[in-house]
Order: C-alpha cells, then structure tokens, then sequence
C-alpha cells in the first residue's frame, strides 16, 4: 500500500506512524449499511420512478442498478428504506438488493458530500502522480480516504482505474473527468468547487451535485449529456494515424470467408 495513501493527516498536515488504525479504510472495511437510519425521503413518487426504471427491461431485476442509483440521488447514499422499496418493487429479497449495494463501490453506504472526488491511485496513474494528488487533497481538505469535509462539500476517494489510462493522472468529480491533473490543479478545483463556482471538466459536462449525477445515472437525463468534448486526443490517436495512411479495418465478409477456408 502506498505511504501516500494513508494515513489520514494531522491538525498540522503530518501523517501519523503506520500503525494498524491509522491504515487507510478501503470500500470493504466498511460496515454494511447504517440500519440506525429510520428517515427517509422515499415516498410514492420516488417508487413510482422506480417503476418506471424496472419498466425499461425485458427482467425487470436488470433495473437494480440504476434503481440504486435513485435511491442516492434522493437519499444521500443508499438507505435500508432504499433497500426496501427496490426488494419490494422487484420482487427481491432485502438480502439480495443489500448484496448488490455493498458490493459496488458506486454505491455508498454513508451520506457523501455534494461533490464526490475521486483521485485514480492504480498503477499507472499512480506513478504519473496520482498518488501525489491524492496525498495533497487529503491535506488540502484535511480528510482521509472516503471522507467529507467538515462543510459537507466534498468527499474525497481514491478510486481504482478509470478506464482513462491514456489521461493519468485522472481526476473525477462525480464522474467527469478532469485529465492529466497536477495537485496544484486538483486543489484549484476543490477550492473553486467549494466556493460554489462553475467548474467544467477536460471531458464531459459541466459539473453537478453529485444527487443530481445520480440522477442522470439513473436514466433521468438533465439536458447536459452533450456538453464538452467526450474523449481526448491520445485516445484518437491511432485514429488519426489511420487516417493519415488511408487505413481502414478489414471487411468482416472478407474475414469470415477467410476463416472458412482455415477450418474447411
Ligand atoms: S490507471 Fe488510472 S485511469 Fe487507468
């Protein structure tokens, strides 16, 4: 585990000793899910868009996943009512919808501040300075890994790859990418996140409170899915290579008949 990572900094920005409790707490050390919280704002019109998301598939079950992404953009995170009304809707039992829940790491099992930002620690974003991001967020904000600030305005994570390996290191702030970030531009981004400012990404649209984010994961658009660009030049590259030498991928027909041949 990377000494960056952990453990949570100090009141003057120091990183304790690496004794066993201040070791980073990863998604699956945590409790399963909060079942002290009674409130909930799951009412008959959050069921009745529950519906209307398990009516999109052919099982309705398929809709579990983004049900559960209702649940958090009405809820926080996910809550036993949430838990409850999909078993009922679906026809599961509290155990299997609670399986899925905690298994993802997607789905958060205590409230997440209006921003979440995850910083990729995996290998290759890592040591392009990944880590060094994170380790500076954390004492920027003060917070350890999957952590709020005390204003409830970001919760900060690092995050495993996010398929962006061509950017590292990557940043995501309710899943917008902001590519190729530096700690210095990572803190300028909270800072600006924190204040309330308009913040858009490197790709993707601009950004929104996570609730919302959820809600859009869900399947209920907001309008900003074709905002900024979707991809990046490095991942065009071979694209453009392609184009600068006129090539172009084989014919399937041609392939298929070749393949023919080989096992005739
Ligand atoms: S290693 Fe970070 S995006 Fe793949």
């Amino acid at each position: 585990m990377s000494e960056l990572l952990e453990p949570r900094p100090d009141a003057d920005g120091r990183h304790g000793e690496h004794t066993p409790e201040h070791q980073m707490k990863t998604y699956f050390d945590e409790p399963s899910l909060d079942y002290e919280v009674t409130e909930t704002l799951i009412d008959d019109g959050v069921r009745e868009e529950l519906l209307q998301i398990a009516a999109r598939y052919p099982q309705p079950r398929s809709a579990l996943l983004p049900m559960l992404h209702l649940v958090q953009s009405v809820e926080g995170r996910v809550t036993p009512a949430g838990i409850e009304a999909c078993a009922d809707l679906l026809g599961l039992s509290t155990a299997d919808v609670s399986g899925v829940a905690t298994f993802y790491t997607m789905y958060k099992r205590k409230p997440v501040g209006k921003y979440h930002v995850g910083v990729c620690t995996t290998a290759l974003c890592a040591v392009l300075g990944g880590d060094e991001v994170f380790s500076r967020l954390q004492s920027h904000l003060g917070v350890g890994n999957d952590e709020t600030t005390d204003d409830g305005m970001v919760t900060l994570e690092h995050l495993e790859c996010n398929a962006a390996c061509d950017m590292a290191p990557v940043m995501m702030v309710n899943w917008e990418f902001f590519d190729r970030t530096t700690p210095q531009r990572a803190c300028e981004v909270v800072d600006a996140l924190r204040a309330g400012d308009e913040v858009t990404p490197t790709r993707g649209a601009r950004v929104v409170s996570w609730q919302q984010a959820e809600r859009v994961l869900a399947g209920f658009p907001d309008g900003r899915a074709d905002e900024g660009p979707t991809s990046g030049p490095t991942s065009r590259l071979g694209l453009r290579i392609a184009a600068e030498n006129g090539w172009s991928a084989p014919d399937p027909a041609d392939f298929r008949s070749d393949q023919d041949e080989e096992t005739s």
